[in-house]
């Protein structure tokens, strides 16, 4: 008997021989289509290469691709556990061609294969075609010799098929298998088709048609082959089982489940085996994928996923968190097919266990609440929607679960009354919310928010993505579509650009839409949402558009290493400064990092230089930052450092990074920023400034990668060049320019002495020798190229030498006259100093003076007066 992992070899080997590539299987978020939640079969990762937008260097190709049909179009979540072959998580074998082969060989193709290869006897196989398909009735007949009352032609949808609302489709012929006459069951198309005596195991689609949004269809380029084969149902039928749970895959997980929980893998409780063994493949694959629970989009559809099984878990009596310990029989079964299961191990493992933990007492009180109201219930009455809505509200039941819990005892859910509540609850927080004083502006973001739900952020996987217009703002008004030229605010149900927050800057980059392109300068971020900023160019924008979303990815690395160097600097901080050092501000931009701190003086350079030197050893221990999600108490405890005003949910996502050795994880923090994957794509950390923002808060500011490598070296051309031009080595500089310095003050020293000596005479005495005025030894002269400051130093020197008699000396300097006057000490009683210096300086059209009968000083703006000043001195001393 072939296990599941060798008949899933056994048919890539089958078509690699047939010339196809072996593709490995694309995530489960679709990167290439907004309209789908989930990858939901084989062809979707090939979607543009039919509709002939993309090529490929192959024309064939085969895969096993990871689907999940939980959610939007295909949901299989409800039956899941309860049938034998519903699940949330399944592996689709599909070969394909793209415009190569067609419906001729893709028959015969899977004729050999399940014929001879997987060795299916024919007489238990039959087909059913479009009942507009003659060609491969024809085709079926002929290759495969089956004869007519084995092609059975179906006219409904179920021989036409669609990806989704929009995307490639086309008939299909199906082939099913005849478990034989002791099932029971009719052939497909009959009125007992949903027996279980036939089963459908594979689908092959002649992919014909591309279909547009509005329903119409146009031909593909080429008409082309998709095709499908539940692993799991044709493993049923080649282990001879009938309910794919009793596969060998399968099989291993019940007994895990069954062992972990004490109960019997057989036994009443089977159903809630399959659930968890069905939705923890779902849930680690989705979160190994990059998703993770929350209360949006497919991060909700994961929680509800999880939830349900949680509650199986509960039934089996699990006391403790029992997902989680289920993962390495999970990868134990699949790590080889999908090695990604591997590398995400820990994640899977942390993210199970903490929504188990954190659901475990709500599940436990909320059941109770739906025992006693059930008790109240009679006999077919449906649950109430308020009490359904209250279970979801406030112990976080998703509806689904509420019905599931109910469904053993066939009580039904009203969920119009669900839906009701729903509605009320947010027209009362509709109320609150603008009663609370918001900007009348953010209505229509609220507005928005309650429409279209929070935006799902893909920017932490990829830089690119495909997304649909939700929402479009202009002028602060919500518009259906917007002309070249306008400069729109867009909303997409996802998308990778980072929208600011958290001191990030938000993402800048492209969005291309059918027939135009906006640049995006700029992501903002409110209540969830992320808005695209840009102008609209070439074509007009519509609500309803698809979109192609490229972050500009250069400016997101620098953006990502300057976010993580934030982080590395928060911890260096701490521990140079100590641990008073608490976050102030932040700003990550895509040029440098801006880090405020509560810290009472100036960084010495030795600090500066012990935080420099820590922040870079641990980005050249380059060890991997690691995003987890957890409760804030629990992030706490691991000793994350909270995040300034960010406001904190049910769950945290917490970035450890770097290693200092024996102390475990450098730093931990609370953070929905983007970060890099490994400490050493920071390449390399400078500080380029640190002053004082307000009292106690220093203000960081660094550089990292090639911003840092060009700063220094800037800094090092200046300093070859201050050196060159002093004739040094950049070495040498310092003390060059100290002798420098200090040569310039003791010059500055000697040319002073050396003006005084030469506008005083020399020193001689001969050009300063006193004329008697009426009596009195007078000098008064103009000095040129004196420094004013010097004047009454000059003035008592002269007034020593002459013994008795008045003083008086003008210098001028940028066209200024400064004015001292000095009166020996004898002559005071006669002569004020003062009063003569009023008389000067009213000449050179200043005015005031001040002094004292000895010495007195002023100054007036006409220095071409100074003699004119000296006269009306000496003319006053002569009355
Ligand atoms: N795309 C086809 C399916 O999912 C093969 O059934």
């Amino acid at each position: 008997m072939k296990s599941i992992n060798e008949i899933r070899s056994t048919f890539i080997d089958f078509f690699v021989k047939a010339g196809h590539r072996h593709v490995a299987s694309s995530p489960l978020v679709p990167a290439n289509d907004p309209t789908l939640m989930f990858t939901n079969a084989g062809m979707v990762q090939f979607k543009d290469i039919f509709t002939g937008k993309e090529k490929r260097d192959y024309l064939r190709a085969a895969t096993s691709q990871k689907c999940v049909r939980a959610g939007g179009k295909h949901n299989d979540l409800d039956n899941v556990g309860y049938t034998a072959r519903h699940h949330t998580f399944f592996e689709m074998l599909g070969n394909f061609s793209f415009g190569d082969y067609f419906k001729d060989t893709a028959i015969e193709l899977a004729w050999n294969l399940i014929t001879k290869d997987f060795g299916l006897p024919k007489d238990k196989l039959l087909v059913t075609v479009y009942h507009e398909d003659e060609e491969a009735a024809g085709y079926w007949k002929k290759i495969a010799g089956l004869s007519d009352d084995r092609i059975i032609r179906i006219a409904t949808s179920d021989n036409f098929w669609a990806m989704g609302d929009t995307g490639p489709c086309g008939p299909c012929s199906e082939i099913f298998y005849d478990h034989g006459p002791d099932i029971w069951g009719g052939p497909p198309g009959s009125a007992e088709e949903d027996g279980d005596r036939f089963i459908e195991i594979w689908n092959l689609v002649f992919m014909q048609f591309e279909q547009s949004a509005d329903g119409s269809r146009v031909n593909l380029p080429k008409p082309s082959i998709d095709t499908g084969m539940g692993l799991e149902r044709v493993s049923a039928v080649l282990q001879g089982v009938h309910n794919n749970y009793d596969t060998d895959l399968f099989r291993a997980l019940i007994e895990a489940s069954a062992h972990a929980t004490g109960t019997d893998p057989d036994g009443p409780m089977i159903a809630s085996h399959r659930v968890i063994a069905d939705h923890l493949r779902a849930s680690s694959f989705l979160i190994a994928d990059g998703v993770m629970p929350s209360n949006e989009g497919r991060g909700n559809v994961l929680r509800r996923i999880m939830r349900r099984a949680m509650r199986h878990a509960q039934l089996l009596g699990a006391k403790d968190p029992l997902m989680f310990r289920l993962v390495p029989a999970l990868i134990k079964q699949m790590g080889v097919a999908y090695p990604e299961l591997i590398r995400a191990e820990a994640l899977i493992t942390e993210t199970l266990k903490l929504e188990e933990t954190r659901f475990k007492q709500t599940l436990e009180r909320g059941l109770k609440l739906l025992d006693d109201e059930v008790e109240k219930l009679g006999d077919g009455q449906a649950l109430p929607g308020d009490v359904a809505f209250k279970l979801y509200d406030t112990y976080g039941f998703p509806l689904d679960l509420t019905q599931d819990a109910l469904r053993a005892k066939d009580i039904a859910v009203d969920v119009d009354g669900f839906n009701t509540a729903m509605a009320h609850q947010k027209a009362e927080a509709r109320k609150a919310w603008a009663g609370s004083g918001e900007a009348a502006t953010d209505l229509v973001w609220y507005e928005m928010k309650e429409e279209v739900g929070a935006t799902e952020f893909l920017g932490y996987e990829t830089e690119e993505a495909e997304a649909k217009v939700v929402g479009l703002v202009v002028d602060g008004q919500r518009v259906d579509s917007a002309a070249p030229g306008t400069k729109v605010a867009l909303v997409t149900n996802q998308t990778p650009f980072y929208g600011e927050s958290g001191g990030q800057m938000g993402d800048t980059g492209m969005l291309r839409g059918p027939g135009y392109a906006i640049a995006v300068t700029d992501t903002q971020k409110k209540l969830g949402l992320h808005i695209h900023l840009g102008t609209v160019e070439g074509g007009t924008v519509k609500v309803g558009d698809s979109l192609h979303l490229t972050v500009d990815g250069g400016r997101r690395g620098r953006l990502r290493a300057n976010h993580s160097a934030t982080h590395l600097l928060h911890r260096a901080l701490r521990d140079v400064l100590g641990p008073h050092v608490t976050q102030k501000g932040s700003l990550v931009a895509e040029d440098k990092l801006r880090f405020d701190i509560s810290h009472p003086k100036a960084l010495s350079d030795e600090e500066i230089a012990a935080v420099e030197a820590e922040v870079n050893g641990e980005i050249r221990g380059n060890a991997a930052a690691v995003t987890r999600l957890m409760t804030p108490d629990e992030a706490i405890k691991q000793g994350a450092l909270a995040l300034f005003g960010e406001k904190y949910g049910d769950e945290v996502r917490v970035v450890s990074m770097g290693s200092s050795g024996e102390e475990g994880t450098f730093s931990v923090e609370l953070c929905g920023g983007t970060h890099v994957s490994r400490t050493g794509d920071i390449a390399v950390f400078k500080i380029v400034s640190e002053a004082a923002v307000s009292a106690g808060v220093r203000r960081i500011e660094a550089l990292t990668g090639a911003a840092a490598l060009q700063y220094m070296h800037d800094e090092e051309v200046l300093l070859k060049k201050a050196a060159a031009a002093l004739k040094a080595s950049p070495a040498e500089l310092p003390d060059r320019v100290a002798s420098l310095l200090e040569e310039r003050k003791r010059l500055e020293r000697e040319l002073a002495e050396a003006k005084k000596k030469l506008a005083t005479g020399g020193g001689s005495g001969n050009a300063m020798a006193p004329v008697d005025v009426a009596g009195v030894k007078v000098i008064a002269k103009k000095l040129d190229g004196v420094n004013p400051k010097d004047l009454r130093g000059l003035v008592d020197e002269t007034k020593q030498q002459i013994g008795s008699g008045i003083v008086a000396f003008v210098a001028v300097n940028d066209g200024k006259a400064a004015l001292v006057v000095g009166v020996t000490e004898d002559l005071t009683a006669k002569f004020s100093a003062v009063d003569l210096i009023r008389l000067g300086v009213t000449a050179v059209g200043g005015k005031g003076g001040g002094g004292r009968p000895d010495m007195a000083q002023a100054g007036g703006p006409e220095g071409d007066k100074a003699d004119a000043a000296l006269d009306a001195i000496v003319k006053a001393i002569a009355a």
